[in-house]
């Protein structure tokens, strides 16, 4: 059974990426967008065939992986709408260029006294995550000590 994917930010990266998961298998069921115009949401249904929200919080409500894919500029938004929501199993990947985890850990209100709890997808590194949600870093990635997954923009 593949997990569920919760990709919120459908554009060129999270599309792509949804296509790619539907085309390596993938149940449309399996993948969940979200969106931020109503014209944008019905266009990911009916080009994918996979459920779009204007929810954050709905979309990502049993997703086991959380994908964000928007651009950085509009992360601190998304991740004040997300705050409380992310479960401890979820695994939180983050697309946005130049976005340090920590943003997202803050964001969340779960930095335990500032030491972070960041994972990121740098090669030959995985982590546990205790109480909180596992978050991966993307690309172009600021964070000290981290090696980003890929040039970013
Ligand atoms: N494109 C690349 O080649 C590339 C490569 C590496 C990394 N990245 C990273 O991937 C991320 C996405 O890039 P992109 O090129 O896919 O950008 P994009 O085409 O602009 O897609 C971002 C999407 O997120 C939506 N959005 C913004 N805030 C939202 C919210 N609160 N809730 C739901 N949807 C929201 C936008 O809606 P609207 O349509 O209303 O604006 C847009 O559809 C960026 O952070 C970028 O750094 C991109």
């Amino acid at each position: 059974m593949f997990p569920r994917v919760a990709i919120l930010g459908i554009g060129a990266m999270g599309e792509a990426l949804a296509a790619g998961l539907l085309a390596a298998g993938w149940a449309p069921d399996r993948v969940v967008a979200a969106a931020r115009r109503e014209t944008r949401r019905a266009e990911v249904e009916r080009r994918l065939g996979i459920r779009c929200s204007l929810d954050v919080r709905e979309a990502v409500d049993g997703a086991e992986i959380v994908v964000v894919a928007v651009k950085p500029r509009d992360v601190a938004g998304l991740v004040s709408v997300l705050r409380g929501a992310l479960h401890p199993s979820q695994v939180l990947v983050s697309l946005a260029a130049g976005i340090p985890t920590s943003t997202y850990e803050q964001g969340a209100g779960r930095d335990p006294g500032g030491q972070g709890h960041a994972q990121h997808a740098g090669p030959g590194r995985r982590g546990g995550h205790g109480d909180r949600p596992r978050i991966v870093g993307g690309t172009g990635r600021r964070r000290e000590g981290a090696q980003g997954a890929g040039g970013g923009r």
